[in-house]
């Protein structure tokens, strides 16, 4: 195992297959910035093949867990191929996707087919009015939940749903999505508002703690704490008394965990970053494409990891330190 300076192993592998996607959500790619913005072009993007081998180099040093992001990842084309590519890497136990939702009705059989373990929706309520300003696109919530139940039958569940909660514009729809929820084996997730990137102008008072979410919920159903399902997860969570499943908390502002993280990040663009507030990262794709061999990226990257030892959110305290962070759609979340 290849330990960081504080002693964390690289478990996870986060690839970000696009900048691009489809939802302007205002806490990730506010429209005034991300309408008229230059996206990466084709060549800049790592191939599939290019994404494969970085891959299969990081399972070699212990990661086991490959999550596929965005941007919007179902909006990169046949992603099904990389999808297979990347399941049959040996020691790869986890496949997974964080999704908008928008495309993976029509998409999630062959996902499945492709061996995609599970997919994570995000979703940040039930109302169309409440939803719609908060992601600012035009989407209705019935077409993410038809593609829930679609992902679902397809075998990509139990799914996870991501709710980013900001005050002042969904707390109204936490009841109503774990209403809505509750019983299906789905889990849903509320995320606390991070200060990622540096365009989507974060408040710490539009910050939900939730500590306070958690003791609204529990005065209407009972819940009890559940231990970790690995090692690094970053939701707390909790089930139902009355057996009707769990929820979860991502609580990166009031308890960061950067203590457990194992997580490691490949941008579209071949950068490697370390931590979801870098501001810089080393580049894979010039060494891919001017013939390094697999031993050489390897020594690479073993490097970018011996010398890690980043654990922002701990040091961030209550307001965002000053300094140029990637952003989110690019980074991969
Ligand atoms: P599971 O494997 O299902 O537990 O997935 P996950 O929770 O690791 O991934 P997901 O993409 O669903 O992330 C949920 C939220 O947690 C997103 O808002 C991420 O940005 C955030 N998140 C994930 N990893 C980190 C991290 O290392 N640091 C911080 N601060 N937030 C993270
Ligand atoms: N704070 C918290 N979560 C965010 N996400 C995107 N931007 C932010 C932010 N500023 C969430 C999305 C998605 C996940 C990968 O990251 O809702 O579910
Ligand atoms: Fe797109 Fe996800 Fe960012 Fe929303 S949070 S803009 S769906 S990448
Ligand atoms: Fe990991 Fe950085 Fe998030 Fe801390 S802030 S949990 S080090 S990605």
């Amino acid at each position: 195992m290849q330990a960081d300076t504080l002693n964390r192993p690289m478990r996870d592998l986060r690839i970000s297959v696009t900048d691009r996607c489809s939802f302007r959500c205002t806490y990730c790619m506010p429209r005034e910035i991300y309408d008229d913005h230059e996206y990466l072009a084709r060549s800049e993007i790592l191939t599939y093949g290019e994404i494969a081998r970085f891959a299969r180099i990081a399972a070699e040093f212990g990661v086991a867990k490959i999550r596929l992001t965005g941007g919007e990842p179902l909006l990169r084309r046949e992603i099904e191929k990389l999808v297979q590519e990347l399941s049959d890497i040996d020691g790869i136990g986890d496949l997974a996707m964080t999704t908008n939702g928008q495309l993976l009705g029509k998409q999630a059989n062959a996902l499945a087919d492709a061996g995609l373990d599970r997919v994570t929706v995000s979703l940040d309520g039930i109302d169309d009015k409440v939803v719609r300003a908060m992601i600012d696109t035009d989407v209705s919530v019935d077409t993410i939940l038809d593609a829930i139940d679609v992902a679902s039958d397809a075998g990509l569940g139990p799914i996870k749903i991501n709710t980013v909660v900001r005050r002042g514009w969904n707390e109204s729809q936490i009841i109503p999505l774990i209403e809505h929820f509750r019983g299906t084996g789905h889990t849903v997730r509320f995320i606390e508002y991070m200060d990622v990137g540096t365009t989507n102008s974060w408040k710490s008072d539009e910050v939900v703690r939730s500590a306070d979410l958690l003791t609204q919920i529990a005065q209407k159903w009972p819940i009890v704490a559940v231990g970790q399902a690995y090692r690094g997860e970053v939701a707390s969570r909790y089930r139902f008394e009355d057996g009707q499943g769990e929820i979860g908390f991502i609580s990166s502002v009031s308890e960061p965990f950067c203590g457990d993280c194992s997580r490691l990040r490949l941008a579209a663009d071949g950068t490697v970053y370390t931590c979801l507030f870098a501001s810089s990262g080393t580049d894979f794709k010039l060494p891919m494409r001017t013939g390094a061999s697999d031993d050489d990226l390897a020594e690479i990257l073993l490097g970018v990891w011996a010398a890690r030892d980043d654990r922002y959110s701990e040091l961030r305290g209550a307001a965002p330190l000053d300094f140029p962070r990637v952003e989110m759609s690019y980074i991969g979340g």
